[in-house]
């Protein structure tokens, strides 16, 4: 494993593509509303992405088929963008994508309400993204890898939710996934130690009920195998000398 220091130079255009990607998910939750379709986000999301003159780097990834993840209630991350699939009042859907400025990446997933949810489904919302928050405190040069994962993952319990295990944060840069991975779970190891110039995805997935998931037949969506919410919360951030810098999130509070 070899995780990539990045350059200064490099640092500045992954700061340019996370205040683009916080700017894009901003104007999109105007648009989250009862009765559009996940298509429809995906295609606005994607035009938003382009006129900034950035590349959605998931379109293609391994063959993923659009710009955007977009996954509703019970599925997890990873839904496919579908004309007929239109939210619904009460709804919670989750968007998930990378876009790439002059070549570096940055990656950032937002939960969003669709009208008005229970009380229930506002908690979930709450803790996944609170979850990033319990996980960064530990993201300092010094720190092991570790501390982010147990971090998370004991909040996460103690609220009462389930962590998700089949699928992690990581690495990014001129790649959307680099080295190394970034469970949010204990590894019941110390993993690497945490040095300047790093940047990771640190990204909760996070169960209304148990963390057991599946695969749907477009072997992309996941879903929980118990049929409960599921809601997810992703920043790319950077290790520096002193406190972690956010680099897909800025003061608009989504
Ligand atoms: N942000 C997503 C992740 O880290 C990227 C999804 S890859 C795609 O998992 F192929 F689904 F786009
Ligand atoms: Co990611």
């Amino acid at each position: 494993m070899s995780v990539i220091i990045k350059s200064p130079t490099e640092i500045a255009r992954m700061r340019e593509a996370g205040r683009i990607l916080e700017e894009v998910y901003l104007k999109l939750a105007e648009r989250i509303q009862p009765g559009i379709s996940t298509y429809e986000i995906d295609r606005i999301g994607e035009e938003m992405i382009r006129e900034k003159g950035c590349i959605p780097t998931c379109k293609g990834y391994e063959g993923y088929p659009n710009a955007f993840c977009i996954s509703v209630n019970d599925e997890v991350v990873h839904g496919i963008p579908c004309e007929e699939r239109i939210l619904e009042d009460g709804d919670i859907v989750s968007l998930d994508t990378c876009l790439s400025y002059k070549d570096y990446n940055a990656d950032a997933a937002r939960t969003y309400a669709v009208g008005r949810i229970d009380d229930e489904a506002k908690r979930l919302m709450d803790v996944t993204r609170q979850a990033f928050f319990e996980g960064i405190r530990f993201a300092k040069a010094g720190n092991h890898l570790n501390d982010i994962c147990t971090a998370i993952q004991n909040y996460v319990e103690g609220e009462g939710f389930g962590i998700v295990r089949d699928l992690t944060g990581h690495g990014i840069g001129a790649g959307i996934h680099e080295d190394p991975y970034v469970p949010n779970f204990s590894m019941r190891r110390k993993g690497i130690c945490l040095r300047p110039g790093m940047a990771l995805a640190i990204e909760p997935m996070v169960t209304e009920g148990d963390w057991m998931v599946g695969w749907l037949e477009d072997e992309w969506t996941v879903v929980t195998m118990d049929g409960k919410r599921a809601a997810h919360y992703e920043n790319t951030i950077l290790i520096t000398d002193g406190e972690p810098e956010i680099l897909t999130h800025t003061d608009g509070n989504l």
